[in-house]
């Protein structure tokens, strides 16, 4: 028999035991949702949560700026190199829609899943990661676009101790801070901690107002704009950090009804879900630095997020848990 025969003696045979044999899916601690933040988008907010099942359909894999394929599935991705740059197939300065992603309505349901990562941990703990996923990051600076990319991963994450919220940290380009959980929660949340996006760039935050990140001037603006409640629609996974695995823990609403025929292959895509820094002679693209551009590049996904964390920040260097606001 050659290897392909037996390989598809195999493929028949086996794949009936393989389904049988695959474990029944753990769902997520009801903690998770009960504790999820409660997150408000910016009132002018342009960029709104997005899809990654549709945003994929809008892109192709790409190393060093040449295209690997024509197109980019769920069950391509995961097996792409981390050199990869997921590359969109239309012309970001023509603003395509899909850019846009989906505001949430006003139970704070959008169609755009948001995607929930738990990972157990010695001592009682599991750490909940509420990922959130948009097309597009924009940023202005002086009045000028500045560090746009194509692509954007933010999250919060809820450090339980046997099922009691104690902290919560919010991702803020590539840092972000730390809390007690209880001191984000308000009188009208029902327990839930309560987190703000800033306008275009998605960084969170525990407050209303002007924040200042990177350069004087650069200032991120939250308000309480469009609440987001991500337990309304969700993928849900538990990540195993000893063999680091991803496995499905059902979710709720259209994440639910899709993530088990899209498998948990693209949460190990460990390259950029967008495009690479333009070359300055790109269209739209300037610096004003050697560095500092329109156009940077696209973020890493959940997978690089440290999601095996001991402290609870994402930085464990230097992790501040904040006792007030
Ligand atoms: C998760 O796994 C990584 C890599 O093996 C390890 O360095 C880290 O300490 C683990 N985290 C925890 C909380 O055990």
């Amino acid at each position: 028999m050659s290897w392909s025969t037996l390989l598809t003696a195999c493929v028949l045979a086996c794949a009936p035991r393989l389904a049988a044999a695959a474990p029944a899916a753990t769902a997520l601690p009801s903690y998770v949702t009960q504790f999820a933040p409660l997150s408000y988008l910016h009132s002018t907010e342009q960029y709104q949560p997005a899809d990654v099942a549709t945003y994929l359909t809008h892109m192709q894999p790409e190393v060093g700026m040449s295209a690997t394929a024509n197109s980019v599935t769920f069950s391509t991705i995961g097996s792409l190199s981390s050199s990869t740059f997921l590359t969109s197939k239309d012309n970001i300065e023509d603003l395509p829609s899909w850019l846009n992603g989906v505001k949430p309505d006003s139970t704070g349901l959008t169609s755009s899943p948001a995607t929930i990562i738990a990972v157990e941990k010695s001592g009682g703990i599991v750490d909940a990661f509420y990922f959130y996923f948009y097309a597009y990051d924009h940023a202005t600076y002086l009045g000028l676009q500045f560090g746009d990319h194509v692509g954007d991963w933010e999250h919060s994450m809820v450090r339980f101790v046997n099922g009691v919220p104690q902290d919560i940290s919010l991702s803020a380009h590539g840092g972000g801070s730390a809390y007690t959980y209880n001191i984000l929660t308000t009188s009208s949340s029902g327990g839930r901690a309560v987190t703000y996006i800033a306008t275009g760039t998605h960084a969170n935050y525990a407050t209303t107002g002007t924040h200042q990140h990177d350069l004087p001037g650069l200032d991120d603006h939250t308000d309480a704009g469009t609440l987001w409640d991500v337990t309304k629609n969700f993928r849900g996974y538990w990540f195993d950090n000893s063999t680091q695995t991803f496995s499905i823990a059902g979710g709720a609403g259209a994440g639910a009804s899709v993530e088990a025929g899209e498998g948990v292959g693209w949460l190990n895509y460990a390259g950029a879900w967008g495009d690479q820094q333009y070359k300055l002679l790109h269209e739209g693209q300037y610096c004003i630095t050697s560095t500092e551009c329109k156009y940077v590049s696209g973020p890493t996904g959940p997978i690089a997020k440290n999601l095996g964390r001991t402290a609870v920040c994402q930085k464990e260097g230097s992790c501040t848990i904040e006792t007030s606001l």
